[in-house]
């Protein structure tokens, strides 16, 4: 597909944008943005927020419910060490830097994945901004970090046994409900749009389960240069879909 980013979008509701309940975003390409421009891979990382941010903004201005952002993967840890510091650097900071702003705004967050590896000072402010958003009740932003799909199912699949092996649970009453349930988007509605940036086409292992029929919306641009245009020719084009969900007519999303 391709989209423009340079048409003049405009959030109207004459536009007649489908908003999806849950977006879930590959944020990638910091790297090369920052390459292009004779610059450091961390600069790419810090611009990425920035983007990050604007991104949060466009999900609360048109309402989308829920939205997951994929930050650091579990395949990410065979980086160089410096750049891997880094970027736990940057999710501390934003965690404490924007508490106030998410209150403000009402947004609750979730930062889903494994918490192994993760320095016990991080784990802790981790803890206490889920604890502070928790009854917030606007958008429902979780961040994935050290977040892998196949690792996310491996730890439901673990619970899974776990409730089998101690009697609470019989094998043939395991449906598709107990798994989405062990997972770490329990509650969450699956993502309706998966977007990914830099001209990448591959879910890299990010939402398998829950994105099993999400819309797949690639764009060229990378992550740092992500803009309002963006997201609305996105959303233009999440709304020009047909959605069959396997049957032979369009469903309403
Ligand atoms: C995405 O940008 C951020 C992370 C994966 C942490 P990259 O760092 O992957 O940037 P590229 O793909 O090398 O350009
Ligand atoms: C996916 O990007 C992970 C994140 C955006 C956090 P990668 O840059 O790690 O993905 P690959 O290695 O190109 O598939
Ligand atoms: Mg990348």
């Amino acid at each position: 597909m391709s989209i423009d980013p340079a048409i003049n979008h405009r959030p109207s509701p004459a536009l007649g944008l489908k908003i999806p309940r849950h977006i879930g975003v590959i944020m990638d390409g910091n790297g090369r943005w920052a390459k292009a421009r004779g610059k450091a891979r961390t600069e790419g990382h810090m611009e990425g927020v920035k983007a990050l941010r604007r991104l949060v903004e466009l999900c609360i201005s048109h309402e989308v419910p829920n939205l997951t952002v994929f930050s650091f993967s579990s395949e990410n840890w065979s980086r160089p060490k410096d750049e891997i510091n880094f970027i736990f650097g940057l999710l501390h900071r934003f965690v404490a830097s924007d508490l106030a702003t998410l209150m403000a705004n009402n947004v609750r967050i979730r930062i889903i994945g494994s918490r192994d590896g993760l320095e016990s000072s991080l784990v802790r402010l981790i803890d206490d901004v889920e604890a502070k958003t928790r009854d917030n009740t606007g958008l429902n932003l979780m961040v994935a970090f050290n977040y892998g799909g196949k690792a996310e199912i491996v730890v439901a699949t673990r619970h899974i046994a776990n409730e089998v092996a101690a009697g609470r649970l019989r094998p043939e009453d395991i449906t598709e409900a107990t798994v989405a349930a062990a997972l770490y988007t329990s509650g969450l509605p699956d993502p309706d749009l998966i977007l990914r940036t830099s001209g990448e086409q591959r879910v890299s292992n990010f939402l398998l389960w829950q994105g099993a029929y999400a819309e797949l919306v690639f764009v060229e641009e990378n992550w740092p240069d992500f803009s309002e245009a963006t997201f609305l020719a996105v959303l233009e084009e999440y709304t020009a879909r047909e959605r069959r969900f396997g049957g032979i007519e369009a469903k309403p999303r």
